[in-house]
């Protein structure tokens, strides 16, 4: 009779102590299941006189009674702060800051070719863009620069093979736009793109850099013409009061072809250390389109005429934004590239 009771309070403690689902599982198999203790005490009832076997068997049965009861409370309790654990671990804290999603911004020399295309589109011009990898009949043949010429080493070259490569300037887009034109005016367009030249890398200099070239051809178009645009879009890039001047310059697809300076927007034209104390900055060059340029595309040069610009961009954002080194552009360092935050 001791036994049992000592089973049966070894068994409630048991109980009790359980901690988890799996702890009184444990229990139940330890005192409950065919070979646990309180099973035991059944099968050593046999071995008892006759006349003490009811009051043991009931003794037992109470004890087994029991001892489910308790489990069955114990595994109700378990079971309820489990969920409330699991409530605890699963909280969401509403109140907590939201994680904030890093947006890049528009790339520098971006920001400055929309900038132009947007000036141009508003003065409506077309845009047209086409292949960087393109063939000499376009790059140099229609642009009047024949092979061997010697204008060609103006701009080194990378040679896909001898009639094909990657384009040395956009005004090989301009010429394919002259060749669809089929001698019809006017036109107006700009070409924003990549070109490539074979070039040593280094702080002003690059084998890829980005131009847009402008084109207008129609009846009357005159060196003022060119003179007026190129001062509009100075002033709208560079901010009011600039002033442009022409030098003359050379190119085999313009005649005459100039320079073009535009006062120094830093030092307001009074000379610094930016424009080398001249008062100007060299950003581009132009000219009014050759003849014979018009002539082999198809247009009656008597009957019109016309001008082209081509700008670097790079250029301009440098002058802009106060950047020494174009590798900067390319390298793609977040820290430099977030610093236009501001002006996007
Ligand atoms: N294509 C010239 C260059 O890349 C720029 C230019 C364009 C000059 C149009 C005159 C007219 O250097």
């Amino acid at each position: 009779m001791d036994k049992i009771e000592a089973v049966q309070s070894e068994a409630l403690q048991a109980i009790q102590e359980a901690g988890s689902l799996e702890a009184l599982q444990a229990v139940r198999n330890t005192y409950l299941s065919k070979k646990g203790s309180i099973q035991a005490l059944m099968t050593q009832m046999k071995s008892l006189p006759k006349e003490e076997k009811p009051a043991f068997g009931q003794k037992v049965n109470v004890c087994k009674q029991e001892v489910t009861q308790a489990l069955e409370k114990r595994q109700a309790e378990l079971a309820k702060l489990a969920i409330v654990a699991r409530m605890e671990e699963e909280k969401i804290d509403i109140t907590l800051p939201g994680d904030r999603l890093k947006i890049g911004t528009t790339h520098p020399l971006m920001m400055i070719q929309q900038e132009i295309e947007d000036l141009f589109l508003g003065m409506g011009y077309k845009i047209a863009e086409g292949p960087e990898v393109e063939q000499d009949y376009y790059n140099f043949e229609l642009a009047n620069i024949p092979k061997d010429h010697p204008a060609r080493d103006m701009q080194d070259t990378f040679y896909i093979d001898p009639n094909t490569l990657l384009r040395t300037h956009t005004t090989a887009m301009q010429m394919r736009e002259l060749e669809k034109a089929k001698g019809q005016t006017p036109i107006k367009l700009i070409c924003p793109g990549k070109v490539y030249r074979r070039d040593d890398d280094d702080a002003t200099h690059s084998h890829q850099f980005m131009q847009t070239e402008g084109l207008v051809v129609g009846e009357h178009i005159t060196l003022a013409d060119l003179k007026g645009t190129l001062e509009f879009m100075a002033n709208k890039v560079f901010g009011e009061g600039r002033k442009i001047r022409f030098r003359p310059s050379y190119f085999p697809f313009t005649e005459p072809s100039v320079e073009v300076d535009v006062s120094c927007p830093f030092c307001n034209g009074k000379g610094c250390s930016v424009c080398k104390g001249s008062g100007w900055i060299e950003i581009l060059g132009a000219g009014m389109v050759h003849p014979h340029v018009l002539e082999m595309n198809g247009f009656d040069s008597e009957k019109c005429s016309g001008f082209a610009f081509g700008v670097g961009i790079e250029r301009v954002a440098m002058l802009k934004y106060g950047i020494d080194d174009i590798r900067n552009f390319y390298t793609n360092d977040i820290r430099f590239l977030e610093t236009f935050d501001h002006f996007d």
